[in-house]
């Protein structure tokens, strides 16, 4: 009897929160221009969830230097793909099969699709969630359960979004492959998403972190945020030089190299012998060379980072919950003002994170 009334009890909340649930709902999406791709808020039915997947009312999503690069010509089309990576909302429909969450549960997207563990199995990076299917950038997002990650108490949905890829990417950078500890030397380049998150995560292990910027203010910030050294690489193009003096001719243990075509050269300069380089990203430029010599002299690990697995999420969650490590957030936008939050994004005028709420 008393089962039963729980169920009719589960079964009416979950009445309730579907009932809720407009027809309409807005997505913000690719659309096709004359060179390339803009981004438009535009109207939608609402979607239903199918088999495994859940419907989230989406309440947060953090941008990524991800959805500039997709705006740019050629690759795959992209034509009224919902754009965005990275949400925070809560489950408000279930559809058929779906197990593993609820109506209620607070939730984060994933960046891969379907990648529960490392290493990657093959299959498991084939969808990416806002760069080859459907995103979070709408007020409803039907997504597979299996690109979820359940939000920890006491996190809010603003920090929640923040983590699926840059806060993961760097944790993949930092911890997985760089093996950041104490007495290792961490250098960050710049002072967006993901090299913020390198520069807090790799403090938080016990690493001295060198922070290279183009803007002495934002230098000032990194260290508040727990850089020991400084270096603009405006004014200290040869920023490489600058870190084996910093360091007492040793040089970088790890090198989060976000910056690419333009940075590349300057890494292999300023890494240690036996040091690691990470690559992630290309803000300058995807291509460039780093020397096969170069890197055998120095005897030094090159890694390719690709963001990370949901298990990964889950352990970054609970490292930046041990550690008191709360996300930057440069600034909070509302759904209506997404063109502000993404010119903010392309002008590289912040630090640490932008996010939108819905
Ligand atoms: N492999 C992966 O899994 C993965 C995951 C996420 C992102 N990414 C890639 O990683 C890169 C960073 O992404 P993000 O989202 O962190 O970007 P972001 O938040 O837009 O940060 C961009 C920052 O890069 C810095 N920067 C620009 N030019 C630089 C230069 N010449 N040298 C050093 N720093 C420079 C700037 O910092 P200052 O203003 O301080 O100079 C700028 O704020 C992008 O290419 C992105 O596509 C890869």
């Amino acid at each position: 009897m008393i089962a039963r009334l729980a169920l009719i009890v589960l079964c009416a909340a979950a009445a309730a929160a579907r009932a809720e649930i407009p027809d309409i709902t807005r997505n913000v999406v690719y659309q096709k221009t004359g060179n390339g791709y803009r981004l438009q808020l535009v109207e939608a039915p609402m979607p239903a969830p199918a088999a495994g997947q859940v419907l989230v009312r989406m309440r947060a999503v953090a941008l990524n230097r991800g959805e500039i690069e997709n705006l740019a010509p050629g690759g795959r089309d992209r034509s009224g793909m919902i754009a965005a990576s990275d949400g925070a909302g809560i489950v408000v429909a279930l559809g058929a099969a779906a197990k593993e969450f609820k109506v209620g549960d607070r939730v984060t997207s994933m960046y891969f699709n379907d990648y529960p563990d490392y290493p990657p199995k093959p299959g498991n990076l084939r969808d990416a969630v806002g760069s080859s299917t459907n995103g979070v950038f709408g007020e409803y997002v039907v997504l597979d359960e299996t690109a979820l990650v359940r939000i920890p108490s006491g996190w809010s949905d603003v920090d929640a979004a923040t983590l699926p890829t840059a806060g993961l990417t760097a944790w993949s950078a930092v911890m997985i492959q760089g093996r950041a500890a104490p007495k290792k030397i961490v250098l960050v380049q710049g002072t967006g998403g993901v090299s913020t998150f390198a520069l807090q995560i790799a403090h938080a292990a016990g690493a001295t972190v060198i922070v290279t910027s183009s803007s002495d203010e934002k230098l000032g910030r990194a260290r508040a945020l727990g850089a020991t050294h400084t270096i603009n690489y405006r004014t200290t193009p040869a920023w490489g030089k600058k870190v084996a003096e910093l360091t007492g001719g040793h040089g970088a243990d790890l090198v989060v190299e976000v910056g690419g075509l333009g940075t590349l050269q300057q890494s292999l300069e300023a890494v240690a012998l036996g040091g690691t380089i990470s690559i992630v990203g290309g803000i300058t430029g995807y291509g460039g060379e780093l020397s096969a010599l170069g890197v055998l002299d120095k005897a030094a690990h090159v890694v390719g980072i690709l963001v990370g697995s949901r298990n990964q999420l889950k352990d970054l969650q609970a490292f930046m919950t041990r550690n008191k490590v709360k996300p930057v957030v440069d600034r909070v936008y509302s759904l209506g003002e997404y063109g502000a939050a993404v010119e903010q994004l392309r002008s590289g005028q912040f630090v640490g994170k932008i996010v939108v709420t819905l």
